[in-house]
């Protein structure tokens, strides 16, 4: 994600990777990759402790059973560049934070479901997991920076989530909020970011059959640096909005703040629907360079997911829609 600096909380100009050196590396991928390996190579050893006490009892549910519903025209990015080729600012503010988010420690993991519910509660994420209507879709993805993917995402419905929580009927809103531990997060000892981690949706954005909470990819749990042990998956959305590692879902009446919006309101707003016709303040939405090819590609009214979601914005086209 890219902001401008401004007082206060700015980025020093040594620590920001030039925007430059970021699009002359994007084409091939190959020297980030080269940079990755190296560094996944050295933390390889001393993270395997970390890994053995990981281990979570819902692993052994994977492959989730695919949902021919949720199909796609495009190829799926391959496993080791979506995996290495990450926003998680936590972990750092690089494409490269695959092996930083190693750190990340996923078990024991209570998620908190608390606002305008019958009974606020708080859950194992493995409880959780084995409560859900598991099942796995293929969706497209679309970051802001007009980059994409197209993923195996495994989890459950967001939906199923809400039947469980049962919200009260003075919810107008879902907020998802991250974890909060810069001892494990390394990017959250930045003060300029305000952390955690927020986004926000409606309840009838949260109840659209695509909204989907993610706990596994390519087959697999999670892996750390896509947001484990549990993601959003919003696809008709900017990816800012597909928030990672949460651990507090919320029903609220006031509209939530996502971190991007509080940064940089006149860039990143609440809805963040896809929409090639809507420039960012400094660059086109137009087109999309696809991760692994570099083929640029145009991008598609809500990311090509207009059937199932155009409906929920009859009647707010005085909003702004699309950032
Ligand atoms: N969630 C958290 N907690 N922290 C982040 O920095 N980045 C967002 C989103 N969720 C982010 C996050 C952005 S900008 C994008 S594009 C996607 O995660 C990236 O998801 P990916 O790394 O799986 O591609």
């Amino acid at each position: 994600m890219h902001y401008f600096r401004r007082k206060g909380w700015e980025l020093p100009e040594s620590a920001a990777t030039p925007e430059a050196v970021m699009q002359a590396a994007r084409p091939g991928l190959s020297r980030r990759q080269t940079l990755l390996v190296g560094a996944g190579a050295a933390t390889a050893l001393s993270l395997r402790p970390a890994r053995a006490r990981d281990q979570a009892t819902t692993d052994a549910l994977h492959p989730y059973p695919r949902n021919a519903a949720y199909a796609v025209e495009r190829p799926l990015t391959a496993e080791n560049i979506a995996a290495n080729y990450n926003n998680f600012y936590e972990y750092g503010t690089t494409k490269s934070i695959a092996a930083a988010a190693q750190q990340l420690q996923t078990r024991p993991w209570l998620l908190r479901i608390d606002g305008l519910v019958e009974k606020p509660f708080e859950i194992g994420i493995d409880e959780l997991i084995l409560a859900m209507p598991r099942e796995e879709r293929l969706y497209r993805f679309r970051c802001v920076e007009a980059w994409s993917m197209t993923v195996p995402w495994s989890g459950f419905p967001l939906r199923a989530l809400l039947d469980y929580a049962k919200p009260l009927g003075s919810a107008k809103y879902v907020r998802f909020e991250t974890f909060l531990d810069p001892k494990m997060a390394p990017g959250q000892r930045a003060p300029f970011y305000p952390w955690p981690y927020v986004e926000g949706v409606t309840m009838a954005e949260a109840g659209n059959d695509l909204a989907f909470l993610v706990t596994g990819a390519y087959g697999k749990p999670l892996a750390k640096q896509f947001g484990a042990p549990i993601r959003l998956a919003l696809p008709w959305k900017y990816g800012f909005k597909s928030i990672k590692s949460i651990r507090r879902i919320s029903f609220v009446a006031e509209r939530p703040k996502g971190l991007w919006e509080a940064l940089q309101p006149s860039e990143y707003g609440f809805w963040a629907n896809v929409n090639p016709e809507v420039a960012h303040p400094r660059w086109s939405q137009a087109s999309e360079t696809v991760l692994g090819t570099n083929d640029r590609i145009p991008s598609r009214l809500f990311n090509g997911y207009g059937e199932f979601v155009a409906g929920l914005y009859t009647g707010l086209e005085r909003e702004r829609l699309w950032a």
